[in-house]
């Protein structure tokens, strides 16, 4: 087990139990089966992309994906998990290309302060999964748990429809035109080391 990085597996473990082993991005992990799931990537595991909002399970901001369906990490006990695969939001980009929905993230600009954008990324991921050509308002309600206070909702929605394309018409979505647009003389401007930051949850 990985020491707690910033004091918060004081905050969300109620005490310690025998372990539980689950496949976080690839990677078989153990912890105490009494951790939290957010306790466990972020204190254990030092994946810190799902972040701590309300601790409620109302605001998204700590979502990942349990085999595939999105899970609000704060309410979600480890307990029982044996074997299942967690995918964080550092699990979806290769390497140096972006899953095609952080780079529609990225190339919408659907984010100012980027806090509630790892959970948005993954819920619509898991849409996409499941349902690649949604509605409207299938968008509506699959994103209805996952709040912005920033008010970023119409270019999230447009990343959605940005991601669609970049996944079923690859020709349409030169998927690095939008990252060129952003450097200066190769390099990543300011504003394109910010999305990179808030899309990969570092
Ligand atoms: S912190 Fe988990 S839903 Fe708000
Ligand atoms: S971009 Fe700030 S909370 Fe959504």
């Amino acid at each position: 087990m990985a020491a707690s990085t910033d004091g918060e597996a004081a905050r969300f473990e109620p005490g310690e139990g025998h372990d539980t082993t689950i496949i976080v991005n690839g990677d078989a992990r153990s912890v105490p089966s009494t951790t939290s799931l957010l306790s466990a990537l972020r204190a254990h595991f030092g994946l810190t992309g799902a972040k701590p909002g309300c601790g409620e399970g109302a605001c998204g901001s700590c979502t990942v994906l349990l085999d595939g369906k999105p899970v609000r990490a704060c309410r979600q006990s480890v307990a029982g998990l044996d074997g299942t695969h967690v995918t964080t939001i550092e699990g979806l980009a290769s390497g140096d290309t972006l899953h095609p929905v952080q780079q529609a993230f990225v190339d919408v600009g659907a984010m100012q302060c980027g806090y509630c954008t790892p959970g948005m990324v993954l819920s619509v991921t898991a849409l996409l999964d499941r349902e690649p050509d949604p509605s409207d308002e299938a968008v509506t309600e699959a994103l209805t748990g996952n709040l912005c206070r920033c008010g970023c909702y119409s270019r999230i929605r447009k990343a959605v429809h940005r991601a669609r394309e970049l996944t079923s018409e690859p020709s349409l979505g030169d998927p690095m035109a939008a990252r060129r647009r952003h450097t200066v003389s190769g390099r990543p401007t300011r504003c394109r080391r910010a999305c990179d930051r808030h899309v990969r949850g570092t």
